[in-house]
C-alpha cells in the first residue's frame, strides 16, 4: 500500500503552486498518494502564510491537533512563509514536528523528509530553474510561476524576508511550461509572482532580457491557449505599454488586480509603495478608458500606523471614484523584521475595526450596484468546477464567477451565458450559445 500525504495550504496562489510542487516531488520520488484525512496520513504537511499575525497563532494549535490524532508513525512538516521566518523556533515550540521547510526551499522536500529535525529556510536559495515533477490540481487551468521572491521593501510586509530577493524564471522555461500544459488540454494560465510586471529585472544566469509586456506577447502566440491571467502586478510598474498590451491583447483576461493598500499619499509614502494616490487614479483612468469592460480588484490595509481620519477618508473617497469589483481588506498587523513594526504611532484597535467595517459596507454597496448591472448581460464563461445541486461554475473573462445548471460535460468548455439572477459573489445564468 502506498504512503499517504495530507497537505493543508494557507495563504496566496504562490503557496498553492508550492503545494502542487511538493505533491509532485513526493508522489514521483517517494511514492506518496494524497489523502483528505490527516488521521490516515503518513506525512502531514502544513504550508503556512505569515503575512498577518493571526494565522501564526493558529498554526501551533493546529499542529497540536494534528499531533494528538495522527498515526503514531506519521511525520509532520511545517512549510511555507512561517517556516521561513520562525525556523528552529517551530521545533522548540512543537518538538514533535519532524522538519521545517521554508517558502524558498520547496525543491528540498524529499531531502528534509529523510533528515530528522531538518530546518531548511535559506531565503537566498535559488530554485528559479529547478525542474519540478508534474502535478496540477486542475485539468482546466494552470498556475505558472514567472518569478520568485520580492525586491520591494513595503514597510508593512514580511514577504521579502520569507521569500527572499526577486529572481525571474527564464522566459524559455515559462514558454515551455505553458506549451506543456496547453498540450495537456489546459486553456487558461495564471501567471504568478509577487510583482509580475517587474518581470525580467534579474535572472539567476545570463538570459535574454525581456519584460513582462514582452512575455505576455510571446505567451499569447501559443496556439490553443485561450486565456492569460496574472497576479499580482504592482501599480508602480503599470506603464503605458503594459496597459496598452493588456487592453489590446484578446488573450489577456480583462481583470486587473491593483493592490492599492491606501488612498492617502502620505500613508503610501510611509508604506514605501513608490506611487501616489494621483498616480494610482491616473492608471485606473487609463485602464478604464482603454478597456471599458475591465474589472479591477484590490488589497487595502486599514489603520496603518499614523493613518488619520483624513487619510482614511482619502481611501474611502478613492474607493468611490474607482468602484472596485473586489476588495481584499485587512486591518494592519505588525510583522516581525519589517520596518513598520517599530512605528509607534499605532492606531487604536477599536478605530481600526470601525474603519474596516465602514470600508467593507461601502464595498458591499458598490458591489451590489455593479452586479445589478450584470442582469440580462451575456458573458463568455470558461467552466471549471462542478458544484452541488447540478450546477457548474466558471469565470467570465473579467473574472465574474457564474454558475449554470449543467453536468460535467461543460467542464473545460466555453459557453455564452445570460445572467438571470444576482448574488454578491456569484451570478447565476443560462447558456445561450
Ligand atoms: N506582492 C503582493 C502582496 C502579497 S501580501 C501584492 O502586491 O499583491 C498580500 C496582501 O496582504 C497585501 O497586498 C496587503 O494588502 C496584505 N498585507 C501584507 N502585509 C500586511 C500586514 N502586515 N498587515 C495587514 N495586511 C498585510
Ligand atoms: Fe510585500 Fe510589497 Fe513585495 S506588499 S510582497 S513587499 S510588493
Amino acid at each position: 500500500m502506498s504512503k499517504k500525504l495530507f497537505i493543508e495550504t494557507l495563504g496566496c496562489a504562490m503557496n498553492s503552486r508550492d503545494t502542487e510542487h511538493m505533491i509532485a516531488e513526493l508522489t514521483e520520488k517517494e511514492g506518496y498518494e494524497t489523502t483528505d484525512d490527516f488521521v490516515e496520513a503518513d506525512l502531514i504537511l502544513i504550508n503556512t502564510c505569515s503575512v498577518r499575525e493571526r494565522p501564526v497563532h493558529k498554526l501551533f494549535s493546529e499542529l497540536g491537533g494534528f499531533n494528538k490524532k495522527k498515526k503514531p508513525s506519521a511525520k509532520i512538516g511545517v512549510c511555507g512563509c512561517t517556516a521561513s521566518h520562525l525556523g528552529e523556533e517551530i521545533l522548540k515550540r512543537a518538538p514533535y514536528v519532524s522538519f521545517v521547510l521554508g517558502a524558498r526551499n520547496v525543491s528540498k522536500i524529499t531531502e528534509v523528509l529523510h533528515k530528522d529535525k531538518a530546518v531548511e529556510i535559506d531565503i537566498n536559495y535559488d530554485e528559479s530553474e529547478f525542474a519540478f515533477n508534474d502535478f496540477r490540481s486542475s485539468p482546466y487551468k494552470a498556475y505558472i510561476n514567472i518569478s520568485i521572491g520580492c525586491d520591494k521593501s513595503c514597510t508593512f510586509c514580511i514577504v521579502p524576508k520569507t521569500r527572499g530577493d526577486e529572481i525571474s524564471i527564464p522566459a524559455d522555461l515559462i514558454i515551455k511550461e505553458v506549451q506543456k500544459v496547453v498540450n495537456s488540454g489546459v486553456k487558461e494560465v495564471f501567471l504568478l509572482g509577487q510583482n509580475v510586471n517587474n518581470y525580467g529585472r534579474r535572472f539567476s544566469a545570463e538570459q535574454e532580457k525581456i519584460n513582462f509586456t514582452q512575455l505576455l506577447r510571446r505567451l499569447s502566440t501559443i496556439e490553443g491557449l485561450e486565456r492569460i491571467r496574472f497576479t499580482s502586478p504592482h501599480p508602480f510598474h503599470m506603464d503605458d505599454e503594459f496597459i496598452e498590451e493588456f487592453a489590446s491583447n484578446p488573450k489577456i483576461c480583462k481583470s486587473m488586480h491593483m493592490p492599492l493598500q491606501s488612498g492617502s499619499t502620505k500613508v503610501l509614502k510611509e508604506m514605501k509603495r513608490g506611487y501616489t494616490r494621483e498616480w494610482f487614479l491616473n492608471r485606473v483612468e487609463k485602464l478604464k478608458t482603454m478597456c471599458p469592460d475591465v474589472s479591477i480588484s484590490t488589497d487595502i490595509i486599514v489603520a496603518f500606523p499614523g493613518e488619520s481620519d483624513e487619510d482614511f477618508a482619502d481611501t474611502i473617497d478613492l474607493m468611490k471614484q474607482v468602484r472596485f469589483n473586489q476588495i481584499f481588506s485587512f486591518k494592519y498587523s505588525p510583522r516581525p523584521e519589517t520596518e513598520a513594526e517599530s512605528f509607534t504611532n499605532t492606531v487604536d484597535d477599536e478605530v481600526a475595526s470601525q474603519r474596516l467595517s465602514q470600508l467593507q459596507s461601502l464595498n458591499n454597496e458598490i458591489l451590489d450596484e455593479l452586479n445589478a448591472k450584470s442582469l440580462g448581460k451575456v458573458y463568455r464563461v470558461y467552466f471549471e468546477e462542478l458544484n452541488r445541486d447540478y450546477f457548474v461554475s466558471g469565470r467570465s473573462d473579467n473574472n465574474i464567477v457564474i454558475k449554470v445548471k449543467g453536468s460535467d460535460d461543460l467542464l473545460g468548455q466555453f459557453r455564452d451565458v445570460k445572467i438571470t439572477s444576482i448574488g454578491r459573489t456569484i451570478l447565476t445564468g443560462e447558456i445561450v450559445a
